[in-house]
């Protein structure tokens, strides 16, 4: 897998707080990490939707430039909209230009490689809204390619639909339409794709002492790309053969994770799948306040709470920063700063369990900053 860094003296680290709660919980993260006294210097990125309605890009070139530079980074959140040509006209900024609006995250995601989704799901004691105290999982889904591709037509194009009449079946559901009566997304998956992620999960499973991986797919339906995602992780377990290897449809899978999740250790997906089911397994303990990620390459890692920009909230200083400083946790121990790391993630789950400063999502009425200055104050 993306191999995990060595500690170093001094790091360099992108900031990117992004849209909304995103620069909230940005902050809050902030806070734990200088009270560990972190050996960093951290260098502001701009990102997100703020920069699409000035520049054009959401993700501009200078954030571009910083991540190529840096030791890792930490990103907040960001407004996305799925903005047509059209609609671009209606932001003054960007009349005449006929722009799509593209997800920088996942533009991010693609430019450096970061094809390693790692999601932690974990339930710490004493949270009131675990749906269990008990679950302990980690999900590795697919970042850059399958249904995130970024190749879709609507219309579809003269020449697709040629060759699509001649290729199709005869029931096709498109079959007598026009090209605009229709629209299409390639779900793109390669060997390389699949290999790497189904690699680094059974990696993870090896390193830290995890019995089973699931191979989570649909290729009793989506028999091409599911196909090959599940074909080579049956390849791939024969290198591992002290890790238990399982596969499941995605859909079954999501009945059974709430029946009986503790039958599942290690889960890895194609990216669409893994988005769906990494939301359930953050409201199993807890919610989006507690969903937190790392977008891994061998020469990148960002890490974030998996929320978005959360609107109804921003400038509120109402939301969990809970997510974010668990990012932080796992940035700490990508960058070798594991004694940091258990530090945080002790601290943080100390604070869970006294249940003595809540945000609201807790039942309490404590505001982001507040959580993290508990958390520093046991640091
Ligand atoms: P959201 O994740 O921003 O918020 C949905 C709801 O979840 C909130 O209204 C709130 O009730 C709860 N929530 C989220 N974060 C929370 C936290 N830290 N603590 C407590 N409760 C929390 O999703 P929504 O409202 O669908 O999307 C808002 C914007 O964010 C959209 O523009 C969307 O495209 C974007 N988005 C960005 C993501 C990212 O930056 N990674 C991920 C998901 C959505
Ligand atoms: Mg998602």
């Amino acid at each position: 897998m993306a191999e995990q860094r060595k500690k170093k003296e001094h790091y360099k680290i992108a900031w990117l707080p992004g849209d909304g709660i995103g620069i909230e919980v940005l902050e809050a993260a902030k806070i734990v990490l200088d009270k560990l006294n972190l050996n960093a210097e951290y260098i502001h990125g701009d990102i997100g939707w703020e920069f699409w309605c000035k520049e054009a890009d959401a993700l501009p070139q200078r954030t571009l430039d910083l991540l190529s530079n840096v030791d890792a980074a930490m990103f907040g959140a960001i407004t996305s909209k799925p903005v047509k040509a059209a609609e671009s006209e209606l932001i003054p900024e960007l009349q005449g230009k006929g722009l799509i609006y593209r997800s920088p995250i996942v533009r991010m995601r693609q430019l450096f490689d970061l094809y390693i989704c790692l999601r932690p799901t974990k339930a710490y004691p004493g949270n009131p809204i675990n749906f269990r105290d008990d679950i302990n999982l980690v999900m590795f889904r697919e970042n850059t390619e399958d249904l995130y591709s970024g190749v879709e037509f609507n219309p579809v194009p003269e020449v697709l639909s040629e060759v699509l009449s001649k290729i199709s079946k005869p029931f096709s559901a498109f079959k007598d339409l026009q090209n605009d009566e229709y629209a299409i997304s390639c779900k793109i998956n390669t060997q390389k794709g699949c290999e790497r992620i189904i690699r680094a999960a059974y990696e993870f499973a090896r390193k830290f002492g995890r019995k089973k991986v699931t191979i989570v797919h649909k290729a009793n339906v989506v028999r091409a790309t599911d196909g090959l995602f599940l074909d080579i992780g049956k390849e791939v377990a024969k290198d591992f053969p002290e890790i238990q290897f399982d596969e499941a449809n995605v859909d079954a899978m999501t009945m059974w994770l709430l029946k009986n999740p503790n039958n599942y250790d290690v889960l890895v997906a194609p990216n669409l799948y893994g988005d769906i089911v990494s939301d359930l397994c953050a409201q199993m303990v807890g919610g989006l306040g507690f969903g937190c990620s790392g977008n891994i390459g061998e020469k990148l890692a960002v890490f974030e709470p998996t929320h978005g920009s959360a609107p109804k909230y921003t400038g509120m200083y109402k939301v969990n920063p809970i997510a974010t400083i668990l990012a932080a946790k796992m940035m700490l121990d990508w960058l070798g700063e594991t004694e940091k790391g258990v530090a945080l993630e002790k601290a943080t789950a100390d604070v869970i369990k006294e249940g003595k400063v809540r945000t609201y999502d807790m039942g309490g009425s404590a505001k982001t900053l507040d959580v993290a200055n508990a958390i520093a104050e046991k640091l």
